[in-house]
C-alpha cells in the first residue's frame, strides 16, 4: 500500500500518479486533496507520515509545488526518512543508501512523465543495508 498526498499546488500530478500506480495494480492510500481543495502542506505530510510510521502504508508519496515543503515537513516525523528528488538517479539512491520511505516532488519542477519515471525508479529499488544501515541507525538514534 502506497500512500499518496498532495496540497493545492499539485493535485492535477497526484490524480495522474494516482491513476498510474492503480494501473499497475498497486494499493494506493490517498491523503488528499482532491482538485479544487486547499491544504497546508505540512498537515498533510504529517497525516501520510503517521500512517508511514505506523505501518499502515508501506511508503509515502508526497506532492507540493517544490517537494521541499512536504519534505521538511515530514521529516519532522519520527521514523520518516523522506527523499525530495527531481531525478531518478538521487531517487534510486535514497532507497539503496538512506532507506526512505517518503518521495517527495515538485508539481512545478518536473513533469508527470518525468514524475513517473522517478516514482518508479525508487519503488523498484531496495535498501541494501550493510553499512548504510549503520549510517541510517545513527540517524534513528539522533532523532528525539
Ligand atoms: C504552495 O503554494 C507552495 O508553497 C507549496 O506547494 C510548496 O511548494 C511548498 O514547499
Amino acid at each position: 500500500m502506497i500512500a499518496i498526498g498532495c496540497d493545492h499546488a499539485a493535485t492535477e500530478l497526484k490524480e495522474e500518479l494516482k491513476a498510474y500506480l492503480l494501473e499497475k495494480n498497486i494499493e494506493v492510500r490517498d491523503f488528499g486533496i482532491a482538485p479544487g481543495e486547499k491544504a497546508d502542506y505540512p498537515a498533510v505530510a504529517f497525516a501520510l507520515s503517521s500512517a508511514v510510521t505506523q505501518g499502515e502504508c508501506r511508503l509515502g508519496l508526497l506532492l507540493c509545488g517544490t517537494g521541499v515543503g512536504m519534505s521538511i515537513a515530514a521529516n519532522k516525523v519520527k521514523g520518516i526518512r523522506a527523499a525530495c528528488c527531481s531525478e531518478p538517479y538521487s531517487a534510486m539512491l535514497s532507497r539503496r543508501h538512506n532507506d526512505s520511505n517518503v518521495l517527495c516532488l515538485g508539481a512545478r519542477v518536473v513533469g508527470p512523465e518525468l514524475a513517473k519515471m522517478i516514482l518508479d525508479t525508487w519503488l523498484s529499488a531496495e535498501f541494501e543495508g550493510g553499512r548504510h544501515a549503520d549510517r541510517v541507525a545513527m540517524i534513528n538514534n539522533a532523532e528525539c
